[in-house]
């Protein structure tokens, strides 16, 4: 089966699904995603960027960045998935949404903030998950950045039969013309964070976070174009 059919098998499965019955947990999960995105994000103007978004899902993370200060008609989401294409169609219809595989479209602008969310993780061909990061750096405008965020393991593991690991010392290979930076082993490991949640006792979440060996490999990469 082909990695596109396996994926639309897969989501059109889990999209009916709650994807988690410990309410804290998740709003955890965003807090911690807004509060580094912006730290990412900081130094770099919104309101006339343009930003990209490949695998943007049901558009939660470009609620997000237009919560920052992204302006609609300056952002472009690319989501392969016709229902999750659609909902995002209904959420926020001042953006321009391509319904298509990524692999498949050609744009005519470049972008300053391209962000790929979780999306490298579900597409478990290293061939065709590489080669979309690869076309994605060319459509990075020059200062902009370029943000991945995801599971990350050299030996590129399957984590499920749907997620794989991503290896950074591939993405640092493939990026090697750009600056990267990384912010490592951000989350701490969700059996933890649920169990805490579960207990009440998810205020120790970020106390133990900190000591950071309780915490899985998801990084957020950021890679500048300095050219
Ligand atoms: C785990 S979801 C992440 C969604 C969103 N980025 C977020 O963080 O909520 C991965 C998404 O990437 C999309 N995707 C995977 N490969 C793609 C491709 N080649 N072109 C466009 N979208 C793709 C999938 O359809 C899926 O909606």
């Amino acid at each position: 089966m082909n990695d596109l059919k396996r994926m639309e098998d897969f989501y059109a499965q889990k999209d009916k699904q709650a994807w988690s019955i410990f309410g804290c947990y998740p709003f955890f999960l965003d807090c911690k995603q807004t509060y580094i995105m912006r730290k990412i994000l900081e130094h770099k103007a919104k309101d006339n960027n343009r930003l990209l978004d490949i695998g943007a899902g049901e558009g939660n993370f470009i609620l997000k960045m237009i919560s920052f200060g992204f302006i609609p008609k300056n952002i472009t989401a690319i989501e392969y998935l016709k229902d999750r294409a659609n909902v995002l169609r209904k959420k926020l219809s001042d953006i321009k949404i391509i319904r298509d595989d990524f692999l498949n479209v050609e744009l005519d602008n470049s972008y300053d903030v391209i962000t790929i969310m979780a999306v490298l993780t579900s597409i478990t061909d290293n061939e065709i998950r590489y080669r979309l990061f690869e076309k994605s750096l060319t459509y990075l405008s020059s200062g902009g950045v370029l943000v991945l965020y995801d599971y990350f393991d050299d030996n590129e593991i399957f984590i499920t039969q749907d997620y794989r690991a991503v290896s950074l010392q591939k993405i640092e290979l493939l990026a090697k013309n750009y600056k990267i930076q990384t912010y490592k082993r951000v989350y701490i490991k969700s059996k933890y964070a649920k169990g805490l949640c579960m207990i009440g006792l998810q205020s120790l979440i970020p106390l133990l976070e900190s000591l950071k060996i309780f915490n899985d490999k998801y990084h957020f990469i950021v890679i500048t174009n300095e050219k």
